[in-house]
């Protein structure tokens, strides 16, 4: 209740602060398949105690010609970067002279629907991880090599042909993991807090305003299923955390940093909110 104030006023101030929101215009009505097989789920029942009625990916709120390039594995420009991530898989790295596939295989087989149940708990650091610190921990423990750095191409790399063997799979985390719960509602409490010169929340864009215009762009519920994604504006994929850093300024805000408890807690509560959808990795969007 007291959330739904406080966005409420949020949407209020954010039509008066930010010019350009304008007109509605819903998602669209089309289906998602992939390579003419893969049935996509763009809208799914949200889980119990979701403020929206229906959850819909963000692929739903693009324009037709970046809708067409995820439906065609050969198209989507993302998929050169997955296909780096498949040379990573096979590549010995560290003290230990072992690859990824070392251990693991065959990640068609091993990794298959295995990134659409990340973020998860880990015991030994007492909080979630995501697939990005998931691999990191395989580097550092297992491999003997060194952790990758925010963003380098590596792990972006890697992180999507973890995700990507997940393709189609529906989005479920386990909250009943550890602390999992605590982490939810610290990001619960995040995602409606408003920030920045702006005073916006990620409420204020995402539930109050998704379906309109701000400047050229339209609002989805930002979900992200489709992390790592492929932006055609930065001609790359672009990690959840650089998203959640680039809508953060953009109130005028001081970001986090990445894998912060912060934005930790928010990929967590952000996760569970898109429960249901396919998982797109990677998506493309604009
Ligand atoms: C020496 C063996 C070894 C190597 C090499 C290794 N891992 Fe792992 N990996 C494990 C073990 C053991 C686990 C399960 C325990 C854990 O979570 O650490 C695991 C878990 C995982 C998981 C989570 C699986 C799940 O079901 O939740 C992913 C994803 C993963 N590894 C990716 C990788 C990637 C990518 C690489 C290469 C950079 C890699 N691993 C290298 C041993 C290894
Ligand atoms: C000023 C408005 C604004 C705020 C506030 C905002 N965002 Fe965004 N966000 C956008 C725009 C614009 C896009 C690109 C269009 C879209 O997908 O909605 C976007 C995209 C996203 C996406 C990618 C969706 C996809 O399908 O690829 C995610 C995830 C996201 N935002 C999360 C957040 C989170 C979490 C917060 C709060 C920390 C937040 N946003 C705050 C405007 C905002």
């Amino acid at each position: 209740m007291r959330n739904q104030i406080i966005a409420k006023a949020a949407a209020v101030a954010m039509t008066a602060l930010v010019p350009g929101i304008a007109f509605a215009g819903g998602p669209v009505d089309d289906e998602l398949v992939i390579d003419g097989e893969i049935q996509m789920i763009t809208r799914a029942a949200p889980p119990e105690g979701h403020p929206l009625d229906e959850v819909l990916s963000g692929w739903l709120y693009r324009t037709e010609e970046t809708r067409l390039l995820e439906t065609d594995t050969f198209e989507n420009p993302g998929m050169l970067e997955v296909q780096d991530g498949a040379d990573l898989w096979n590549t010995v790295d560290g003290s230990a002279g072992k690859s990824c596939a070392s251990c693991h295989g065959d990640a068609e087989e091993s990794m298959a629907g295995v990134g659409a149940s990340f973020p998860k708990w880990d015991q030994a650091s007492n909080r979630p991880i995501n697939v990005e610190l998931q691999i990191n921990k395989c580097r550092t423990e297992e491999m003997g090599a060194e952790a990758y750095k925010f963003d380098a191409p590596e792990q972006k790399a890697l992180t999507a042909y973890v995700k990507h063997q997940s393709l189609g799979t529906p989005v479920a985390i386990d909250l009943a993991e550890g602390h999992m719960q605590s982490w939810w509602e610290k990001g619960n409490e995040l995602y409606y807090t408003r920030t920045g010169q702006l005073n916006l929340s990620c409420a204020s864009c995402h539930e109050q305003n998704n379906g309109n215009y701000i400047r050229a762009d339209h609002l989805s519920q930002g979900n992200v299923n489709g992390f790592p994604t492929y932006r055609l504006k930065q001609a790359s994929l672009v990690s959840l955390h650089n998203r959640f850093r680039g809508c953060i300024r953009d109130t005028r805000a001081e970001f986090p940093a990445a894998f912060s408890d912060e934005l930790m807690a928010l990929e967590v509560y952000v996760t569970w909110r898109g429960t249901g959808l396919s998982v797109e990795t990677p998506a493309v969007r604009q």
